[in-house]
């Protein structure tokens, strides 16, 4: 069967490199692919941001099955664009990508059913967040401050004290620093306790939960700096003891499947909770309709039933026939990132040290930002250039591999966190 992965970054380059793991898999495309990705499959050139196109051509090339890295086009309809041409698609409508497209829609919905997420406000004036803050709904500061929309992880800011979440609602609702993705800004109670993302395959019905896997969002060791894309992850077999990730399944996302379908919305692929293990319980901080980048780059290479018949069977909506195997193996991810990200990222600069990094054993080396340039090169080309993933036999060793192939690759102004799956962080 040809297989087409939507998107270009590291989760891609994982996708498409464990789809080609299936021998009923005869090719794969990719839009737009990089230059990593285009060592496996056919990269095709098209904007993502037109979902009709797309699906013509996937049509044309006699694709069977289509699966969405992004959460761009998902939000723009792209999973409703293949549907109406009968194609097999593995992501959401557009009415369920609103989980993840608006943060007002999913912090009414989670109110709605019941869903345990942290305390929170709307508000489209400045005068309205005053107001908010004079009741003190939220108890007092520091308080989250977050656009409606997307904004690609930059739109959610911890203020510390009132003048300071002022001047950032300020920034959002009247300087429209993010565009109409601020238009609309909800303002939550901060959580404190430990992050972890939480994510399953759905098939609308059914549900397999997928390894859980710790991001590091944060651009600075010891979670220090600005919030980024995510600047490494790892998985292992005892990060949630399994009653958590009973307690998760039945406590936030199963309600939010069945409260989707009470609202006549069907939920089919990957839905991703970001939550915060708090003292009173878990509690949802984000919802996400895709894969997460860089969770992906360690979950995948961790699944030992095939991926594309988990795919296939999101699509087709046979999930409850089908049950996922994890090896034992500890995986890590170390995001090497351009200069300046992610506030800017350098481009252009040219990488070296690739093929002896994929020569460390147990190592993935999958490419995110990378292209080549017109003598052939391969140079960066965005903030996260590349995934340094290795397996181990436990975490130790897998971060120990990691490690040694990051320290293989070179570029100019090369940046990474060291504390990936550091006992400490
Ligand atoms: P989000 O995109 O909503 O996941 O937010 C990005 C990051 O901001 C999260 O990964 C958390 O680290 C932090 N965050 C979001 N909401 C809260 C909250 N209510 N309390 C504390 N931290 C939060
Ligand atoms: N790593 C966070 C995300 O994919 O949203």
């Amino acid at each position: 069967m040809k297989v087409l992965v939507l998107g270009g970054g590291g989760r891609e380059a994982a996708i498409v490199w464990k789809t080609l793991q299936s021998a009923r898999v005869e090719r794969v495309y990719c839009a737009p692919g990089n230059a990593g990705i285009a060592r496996m499959a056919t990269c095709l050139d098209i904007d993502l941001k037109k979902p009709d196109k797309l699906a013509a051509v996937a049509k044309d090339l006699g694709i069977s099955l289509t699966v969405c890295g992004p959460e761009q086009p998902l939000v723009m309809g792209v999973s409703d664009a293949f549907t109406r041409l009968g194609l097999r698609f593995v992501g959401p409508s557009r009415a369920a990508a609103a989980l993840e497209g608006s943060k007002v829609f999913a912090k009414e919905f989670m109110s709605r059913h019941h869903i345990p997420t942290a305390t929170f406000a709307v508000c489209e004036t400045v005068e309205e967040a005053k107001d908010i803050f004079d009741s003190n709904l939220l108890d007092g500061f520091p308080v989250v401050v977050k656009a409606d929309g997307l904004a690609s992880g930059k739109g959610v800011f911890i203020a510390p004290d009132r003048e300071q979440a002022l001047d950032i609602i300020h920034g959002l609702l009247v300087e429209r620093k993010l565009g109409e993705a601020g238009r609309r800004i909800v303002l939550e109670e901060c959580l404190t306790g430990v992050e972890t993302s939480f994510l399953v395959f759905t098939d609308g019905k059914a549900m397999a939960p997928l390894a859980p896997a710790r991001d590091y969002k944060r651009a600075g060791d010891g979670d220090t700096g600005l919030n980024t894309g995510g600047m490494g992850a790892y998985s292992s077999p005892d990060l949630l003891d399994a009653s958590l990730q009973r307690k998760i399944l039945r406590h936030i996302v199963q309600p939010t499947l069945t409260g989707l379908q009470s609202e006549g919305v069907t939920f089919k692929g990957v839905l991703y909770v970001g939550l915060m293990l708090t003292e009173q319980g878990p509690r949802v901080l984000e919802y996400n309709a895709r894969l997460g980048d860089p969770e992906t780059q360690v979950i995948l290479p961790r699944l030992k039933t095939p991926f594309v018949d988990a795919l296939a069977a999101i699509a087709d909506g046979t999930l409850d026939a089908l049950e996922l195997k994890w090896s034992d193996e500890a995986a890590v991810c170390v995001v090497l990132a351009s200069e300046g990200y992610p506030e800017t990222a350098a481009t252009g600069c040219p990488i070296s040290g690739l093929e002896k990094a994929e020569l460390h054993p147990g190592v993935l080396l999958f490419h995110a930002a990378t292209k080549r340039d017109e003598s052939g090169q391969i140079v960066t080309s965005g903030g996260r250039v590349l995934s340094v993933t290795a397996l181990g036999d436990n975490l130790a060793q897998a971060r120990q591999r990691a490690y040694a192939a990051a320290a293989a690759v070179a570029f100019q102004g090369k940046r990474y966190r060291t504390d990936i799956a550091s006992p400490a962080s």
